[in-house]
């Protein structure tokens, strides 16, 4: 059996759908920040955040940091996200750095989770869109995650089952 855990956090529900699919490929457990067991058992430790403002939300960076007390240290790690938006450069960085909000997430969360560079980032990695949250309604009645990218998510679970398992 393959010893992964699906880690995330979520505001309104976009990241848990992604992260419950994934952990459903893999046929792992999948846990939010709230309830982090202890690592030292696990080979893999896949994680996820959200985007706000065009950067990893506040309450992803601190439970990213906190992983290094759950023994994080020698696993392998694989990251995912979702955001707002399609994947473009984000204004905000327009002109500065000129990076798309994948580069700026993917960097940034590999960077606070491998802080000690004791880990071992795979180059596997999941992002798709979530549709914006206000009060419950999503702005312009557009669903996402779609069915599509749920099975997408579930897809990336059995990619990450098999590469354990080779
Ligand atoms: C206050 C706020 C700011 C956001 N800022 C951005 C942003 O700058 N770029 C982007 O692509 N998405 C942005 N989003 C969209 C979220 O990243 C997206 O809806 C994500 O899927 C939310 O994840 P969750 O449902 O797991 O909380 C923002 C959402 C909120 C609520």
């Amino acid at each position: 059996m393959v010893k992964a855990i699906v880690l995330y956090n979520s505001r309104s529900g976009n990241t848990k759908r992604i992260a419950t699919k994934i952990a459903e490929g893999l046929e792992v457990e999948c846990r939010d920040k709230r309830n982090i067991p202890d690592l030292l058992d696990y080979d893999l430790v896949v994680v996820g955040s959200w985007v706000i403002m065009g950067r990893i939300s506040f309450g992803g960076a601190r439970y990213l940091k906190k992983l290094h007390r759950k023994n994080i240290a020698g696993k392998k790690i694989a990251l995912f996200f979702t955001s707002g938006g399609p994947d473009e450069i984000h204004p905000m960085t327009e002109n500065k750095i000129s990076k798309t909000i994948k580069e700026i997430m993917f960097e940034s969360m590999e960077k606070i989770v491998n802080k000690k560079q004791n880990v071992t980032i795979l180059p596997e990695r999941f992002y798709c869109t979530g549709a914006i949250r206000m009060f419950g309604k999503t702005k312009h009645n557009i669903e996402n995650p779609t069915d599509e990218e749920l099975e997408q998510a579930k897809a990336f679970g059995v990619q990450l089952k098999e590469l354990l398992e080779a």
